[in-house]
């Protein structure tokens, strides 16, 4: 029997509070002028003390879980990408499973930084196909707000909390239908390592460390690796530019978005933008920006959407979808 899989049901949680731009530079040297001008964000949500990885996972789940009209006693797997665990070990996913009432089959967490959630859903997509699991759970969350050095200027502005979920099903495809995830694609150079880091880790030195960039040079590799990826995933799937309704990026920087639906000769309006609201989430940018445009109609049966996402590693993914 030859599944594929789907998504059926996409979810997502924000902390409710929000940190402006102007309120940011009331503590670090910056302006809201530069950080729309070179960003795009405007604010972010940042989690209360207490607000940990897993309860906005959990939240997120259980909205994707909802939408998709089934319950965690029908999950044979739960996926989470997230940089910002709760704890060492066990697994955030563990948490979540535990949250969701599950005591059957499998949880594990999946770490690629921002590419998380596309590696993430390559991976629910590859169970699927080997017949592995029918109905999984991913989610990306993250609360990077607990890894950031928030007096430097570099980085502090630039990141956010959340978390976005999707429940992935499998199906049996008649011959020649070409619906739910095509295909998926996933590139890493750990070369480029110290281009995006935390200065510190549990096998290492024992802290949690915190975040550290090489800015400039962290862009020039997104706007060539994900121009990269965009086409890997068009040729390989046949299509044309233009064909893509949807292009949910993994929103870092709008200049970056921008870049890649040139690329893809998509106007601005195919493009799913929510960093100006939400800032840079990690492994939740995708499918907060996805369950974003899933519940204010804008996707809708039967479209092409494209999602790319690039972080540290380097790691970077994309993954097609006809919805
Ligand atoms: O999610 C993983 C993937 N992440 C990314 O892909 C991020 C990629 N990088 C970027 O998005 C951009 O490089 C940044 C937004 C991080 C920086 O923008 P940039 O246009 O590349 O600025 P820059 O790093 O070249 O810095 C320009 C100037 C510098 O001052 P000097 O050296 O020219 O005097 C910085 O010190 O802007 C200064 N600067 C700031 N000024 C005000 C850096 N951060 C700030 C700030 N406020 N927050």
């Amino acid at each position: 029997m030859a599944y594929r899989s789907r998504i059926i049901g996409t979810g997502s949680h924000l902390p409710d509070k929000i940190v402006t731009n102007a309120e940011l530079a009331k503590t670090v040297d910056t302006t809201d002028e530069w950080i729309v001008e070179r960003t795009g964000i405007h604010q972010r949500h940042i989690a209360r003390e207490g607000e940990t990885t897993a309860a906005l996972a959990f939240q997120a789940g259980e909205n994707a879980l909802e939408a998709a009209g089934i319950s965690a006693s029908d999950l044979d797997l739960v996926i989470v990408a997230t940089t910002t665990p709760d704890n060492t070990f066990p697994s955030t996913a563990t948490k979540v499973q535990a949250m969701l009432g599950m005591a059957h089959g499998a949880a594990f967490d999946l770490q690629a930084v921002c590419s998380g959630f596309i590696y993430a859903l390559a991976t629910a997509d590859n169970f699927i196909r080997a017949g592995q699991a029918k109905n999984v759970l991913v989610i990306g969350a993250e609360v990077f707000s607990r890894i950031i050095d928030w007096e430097d200027r570099t980085t502090c502005v630039l990141f956010g909390d959340g978390a976005g979920a999707v429940v992935v099903q499998a199906f049996e495809p008649e011959d020649d239908e070409k619906t739910g995830i095509l295909s998926t694609h996933l590139h890493s150079d750990g070369r480029l390592r110290d281009l995006l880091y935390t200065d510190g880790g549990a096998g290492s030195n024992s802290c949690v460390g915190k975040v550290r960039m090489l800015g400039r040079e962290l862009f020039r590799h997104a706007v060539s690796n994900l121009a990269s990826v965009v086409d890997e995933a068009s040729e390989a799937n046949g299509l044309q530019k233009n064909d893509i309704d949807w292009l949910v990026p993994h929103q870092a920087n709008k200049r970056i978005l921008d870049s890649t639906a040139k690329k893809l000769g998509l106007s601005a309006e195919h493009v799913v933008v929510t960093v100006d609201q939400h800032a840079n989430t990690s492994a939740a940018s995708v499918p907060l920006a996805l369950d974003t445009a899933v519940r204010d109609g804008r996707i809708q049966k039967g479209q092409l959407v494209l999602m790319e996402a690039m972080g540290g590693g380097l790691t970077w993914g994309a993954a097609l979808v006809r919805w």
